[in-house]
């Protein structure tokens, strides 16, 4: 069955997941049919720790060998539109939603961006959107761990970033 949204997103400490929840959340309340997707890695890809894993994301950038997602990818071409989460990783998209950027091939949908961070996003949409060139992308939504500790607040946001993105 065609569904009109697919959420795909990455999360290395759990908070793009809490976003990713409430977006579902949203929509089923909407009663717009949706599918919720986390993109994984191999257990041993990153550290625990944020400076590690800070470094082995910059390798993986410079070498150009972005890592393997190892769960299984629903058809893209069964949606209409993709949201596409994950956390900033200095000021950028984290390397496993580069992968599923880079593998995101002839999507005819549009795509929006769903991120969290500590405060500062710095190019994360230019970034983004200079991954998809030849994709239609939307405006995102940022949200920080304040934004999502505050429900109300949290959901006024949801709700307006939907009317932005003809979701509502
Ligand atoms: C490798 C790495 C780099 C990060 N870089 C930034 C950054 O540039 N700006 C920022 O505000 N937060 C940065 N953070 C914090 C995360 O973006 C933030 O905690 C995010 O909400 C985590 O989401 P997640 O739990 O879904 O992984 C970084 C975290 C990590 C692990």
């Amino acid at each position: 069955m065609t569904k009109a949204v697919l959420i795909v997103y990455y999360s290395w400490s759990q908070t793009t997941k809490r976003l990713a929840q409430a977006l579902a959340a949203e929509l089923t309340a909407k009663r717009v049919p949706a599918d919720i997707v986390e993109l994984t890695v191999a257990a041993d890809t990153f550290s625990t720790d944020m400076y590690a894993t800070s470094d082995t994301a910059k390798q993986q950038m410079a070498s150009g060998q972005l890592p393997k997602l190892t769960n299984a990818l629903p058809t893209l071409t069964d949606y209409q539109k993709v949201l596409v989460g994950g956390p900033v990783w200095g000021g950028q998209v984290a390397t496993p939603v580069r992968t599923f950027l880079r593998d995101l091939h002839d999507f005819q949908g549009s795509i929006a961006p769903f991120f969290t961070d500590m405060g500062t996003a710095g190019d994360y949409e230019v970034d983004f959107k200079n991954l998809v060139p030849e994709v239609s992308v939307e405006s995102g939504l940022e949200a920080t761990r304040q934004l999502l500790s505050q429900t109300q607040k949290l959901q006024t946001s949801i709700e307006a970033w939907y009317a932005e993105i003809g979701l509502s």
